[in-house]
């Protein structure tokens, strides 16, 4: 038994929007990328690891018994069965620069806190540069604010703008650009925010078509999966595989059907040379 979704909702809510509040106002008013760059990057590795301690320091008093996995403090086990898989900062390259589509994601799963063992049960994506807050809950729905989020039915792939991201290596990289070569001609276009929560939860409401990405971290998805899922939409891997770090291909379900038969046939999830990861 775990305790009722609303609660955990209404948690993750406050402890996004405190971090979120943290990380908006401490970011210097200039960030001078070119010329200090290993500095401009510790400004940020500072909030970030600042952003993840009033996470943990916030969850230990609201809720001692859970367990914490975050992406700069890794996991503390808990007792209550249930887990809380925060990023303390997604899209920190857009952070760095300036540009808002940076966010805090904070969500509850029970069961092992990775993609393929854990249900979701409360979510929160909180974007403090432009004010918007998602959330989810288990069997709850999901919501812009005080709006509900339903997807709407998505266009023919050619007609579908489609989101997606790039690891931070190399190699990573020149595989993830071959595989966009392929899908470009076939859609209406592609957008590369910086921010995997985000792209999510544009999914959610309808300013993305689809979504995919590969080498995606826990706590860059299970705020935003679950956002998509109470939406209506999918969130899945290939093969038949669970959403990943393999791959994550969110929307409607037909598109997303039709989208992961485009990436199966590119093998977007073949190993890439050794070290990629
Ligand atoms: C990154 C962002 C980016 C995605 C990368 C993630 P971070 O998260 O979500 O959009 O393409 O795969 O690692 O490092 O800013 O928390």
């Amino acid at each position: 038994a775990h305790p009722p979704v609303a609660d955990l909702v209404a948690v993750a809510r406050d402890v996004a929007l405190a971090a979120g509040r943290l990380v908006h106002d401490g970011r210097p008013e200039t960030v001078d990328v070119a010329s200090t760059k290993s500095s401009a990057v510790d400004v940020v590795t500072a909030m970030d690891l600042a952003s993840e301690d009033l996470v943990r320091r916030m969850l230990a008093r609201l809720r001692p018994d859970d367990g914490i996995l975050g992406e700069e403090g890794g996991h503390r086990p808990g007792t209550s069965g249930v887990t809380w898989v925060v990023d303390p900062i997604d899209g920190t390259v857009n952070y760095l620069y300036g540009l808002p589509a940076y966010a805090v994601s904070v969500a509850a799963v029970v069961g092992e806190p990775t993609p393929a063992t854990w249900t979701a049960l409360a979510g929160c994506v909180h974007a403090p540069a432009t004010g918007e807050t998602w959330t989810a809950g288990r069997g709850l729905g999901a919501h812009l604010g005080g709006r509900r989020l339903t997807l709407g039915a998505a266009p023919s792939l050619d007609r579908c703008l489609v989101g997606t991201g790039f690891g931070y290596v190399a190699e990573r990289r020149r595989s993830q650009a071959r595989v966009l070569a392929e899908l470009l001609p076939r859609v209406r276009d592609v957008r590369r925010m910086g921010a995997a929560a985000l792209d999510l939860c544009q999914v959610a409401g309808g300013r993305l078509d689809l979504y995919y990405e590969r080498g995606l971290q826990p706590w860059d998805l299970a705020a935003g999966a679950l956002v998509v899922t109470e939406a209506g939409g999918v969130v899945t891997g290939l093969r038949g595989a669970a959403a990943g770090a393999a791959m994550t291909v969110a929307g409607a379900a037909d598109r997303v059907a039709e989208l992961v038969e485009v990436l199966e046939e590119q093998a977007a999830d073949a190993p890439d040379a050794p070290g990629a990861d």
